[in-house]
């Protein structure tokens, strides 16, 4: 670092992470904000650089999550804590409201400058642009130190009028200049040319930080994003899972695992502890309801699987005949047999804390208590059955409702029937139940009578956990609340029997939602009753 605080080392790469943001605007991907608020500090523990952590003009509801996001985890040995911002006055002032209490701030402000953006979208000359980028750079200037500018499609772009824009923005004080494939329409070749020609031909851009940001339509976000660290630039704008608008956004794990892998080919570094990059993972899939694909590059469950006899032959040989990168270096452990129903609480505990995982004492007895259940029914419990019974206590909604017992009876001799006794948010408890067309939707009608939130389910998945017939059963579920429904929200649940996985998954997607729609609100008719039994078909 210089006197200033910049990093005179030309080889560090920053790592700007948006899942909060650009992550949080893909399609179904809805987030409380204390969900955010677990994300960010997740994200602190990776060792990213800056957390763009909203974008506060959206809402009020965006407005303060940034700013807890800003108080919480900002702090002076954390993460530069970024808002965005379009080139207007009421976002830069809500931006700046929103992240001015964290130790290191930042806002980025945006316009775009592609004929069809400026044409079609502003109804603006290129003169028009200008001026706007000169006096809202400027604006934020006057909160902010750390100004990031980006020109939107800016891929797209004539760029000599980048050049134009880009000089304007350094002169009044931007430190970050980004370059976006708003439509991930770009090739790395070209990416790395733009990026080249940019930092040679705008006056200043030897004083600023490049950064490449780009969207995966074409699969090539991560290659374009390692072709513009290539040409220069030095931040790197990357989401967790690769989540993001349409396609998603370039994903965090797999530039810092290329960087980290190809040492000789980039020579570049970056702060990031990569063994947290699988909790990471988890945290964002589970939060936001949005599965990570099994062959995905890093964090897919296939990752580090090797099926083939060959391959399973040379791994058993040497793990470098078919591996690149060790799973313990993402963070995912390798061991197999961890505990079994011997095992006592001391060991739960020592496991998880090896795992990464901490939890207060009230969390880890709950979850133990589900260790045990599990360990009767299932011989050998892994680390990754661990990880899935406690992704409640870790990654759960707040417990608005709880399932106290289920029953279900089905087959092809009658009725599928389930009795569900489940505790309110008042701690009353109440028994009903309810006939359905199979086990999973009989015991779905039955928490509908108890909490009464009218949804539609828009995706229901089952998958193994683990391998075996005594394998944990994950069921993902996504609701629409019915008026007012373009949010979705997410649950995940776990257990060796899926109906009841799927009605743990089905309660923490209606907790969610209650939670952020206000539940105190929300007064299901008879909640109030002690104990009701009730039928209905
Ligand atoms: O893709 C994009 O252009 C953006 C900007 C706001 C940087 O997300
Ligand atoms: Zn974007």
């Amino acid at each position: 670092m210089d006197e200033s605080g910049v990093s005179t080392d030309k080889n560090r790469v920053w790592i700007f992470d948006t899942t909060l943001r650009d992550g949080e605007q893909s399609p179904g991907a809805s987030l409380t904000s204390a969900e955010k608020i677990d994300i960010a500090r997740q994200l602190a523990r990776l060792g990213v650089d800056i957390i763009e952590a909203g974008f506060p003009a959206a809402s009020p509801d965006d407005l303060e999550g940034v700013r807890r996001i800003a108080r919480e985890v900002g702090t002076a040995d954390g993460p530069v804590i970024c808002g965005l911002a379009r080139t207007t006055h009421n976002d830069i002032d809500k931006a700046w409201e929103a992240v001015q209490d964290a130790a290191k701030p930042r806002i980025h402000t945006f316009l775009a400058t592609s004929d069809i953006h400026m044409k079609y979208k502003l109804r603006m000359t290129r003169e028009q642009v200008v001026e706007k980028t000169r006096e809202m750079v400027a604006y934020a200037k006057a909160y902010c130190d750390d100004i990031e500018f980006s020109p939107e499609d800016g891929c797209r772009s004539d760029p000599e009028f980048l050049v134009e824009v880009l000089s304007v923005a350094i002169a009044e004080g931007a430190t970050t200049l980004n370059i976006p494939d708003t439509v991930g329409y770009i090739v790395p070749n070209e990416y790395y040319d733009l990026i080249r020609y940019l930092i040679t031909n705008t006056p200043g851009g030897d004083s600023v930080i490049w950064s490449a940001h780009m969207h995966d339509d074409l699969g090539l976000a991560t290659a374009n994003t390692l072709a513009g660290l290539m040409a220069g630039a030095r931040q790197a704008e990357v989401t967790i899972n690769g989540i993001g608008e349409r396609a998603g956004n370039t994903s965090l794990e797999e530039v810092v695992m290329a960087l980290r892998t190809r040492p000789q080919t980039y020579d570049l570094h970056t702060n990031i502890d990569a063994t947290q990059i699988v909790r990471s993972s988890r945290m964002v899939s589970n939060y936001t309801g949005m599965p990570v694909q099994p062959n995905k590059a890093i964090v897919g469950i296939n990752a580090f699987s090797h099926e083939a006899g060959i391959h399973q032959d040379g791994m058993l040989k040497h793990q470098s005949t078919y591996e690149i990168m060790t799973p313990e270096s993402v963070g995912l452990s390798q061991s197999n047999l961890v505990l079994g129903k011997h095992s006592g609480r001391h060991a739960f505990r020592v496991r998880l804390e090896e795992l990464g995982y901490e939890m207060d004492n009230d969390d880890l007895n709950q979850a133990f208590e589900r260790f045990k259940k599990l360990a009767d029914k299932k011989k050998n419990v892994t680390d990754a059955d661990l990880e899935a019974l406690i992704a409640d206590e870790l990654y759960g909604p707040e417990e608005v409702y709880h399932m106290e017992g289920l029953q279900v009876a089905c087959g092809q001799m009658g009725m599928p029937t389930a009795t569900i006794k489940m505790r309110g948010p008042d701690g009353d408890t109440q028994i009903v139940a309810a006939i359905g067309t199979g086990p999973v939707d009989a015991a779905f009608q039955a928490i509908d009578k108890i909490v009464q939130m009218p949804n539609t389910l828009v995706e229901y998945r089952v998958a193994a956990i683990t391998e075996g017939i005594d394998a944990l059963g994950e069921v993902t579920v996504r609701i629409r609340r019915d008026e007012n429904g373009r949010r979705t929200f997410g649950g995940h649940g776990a257990d060796t029997d899926i109906i009841v996985a799927s009605a743990k998954a089905y309660i923490s997607a209606l907790n969610k939602m209650l939670t952020y729609t206000g539940y105190a609100d929300h007064a299901p008719e008879g909640a109030a009753a002690t104990v009701k039994v009730g039928a209905a078909g």
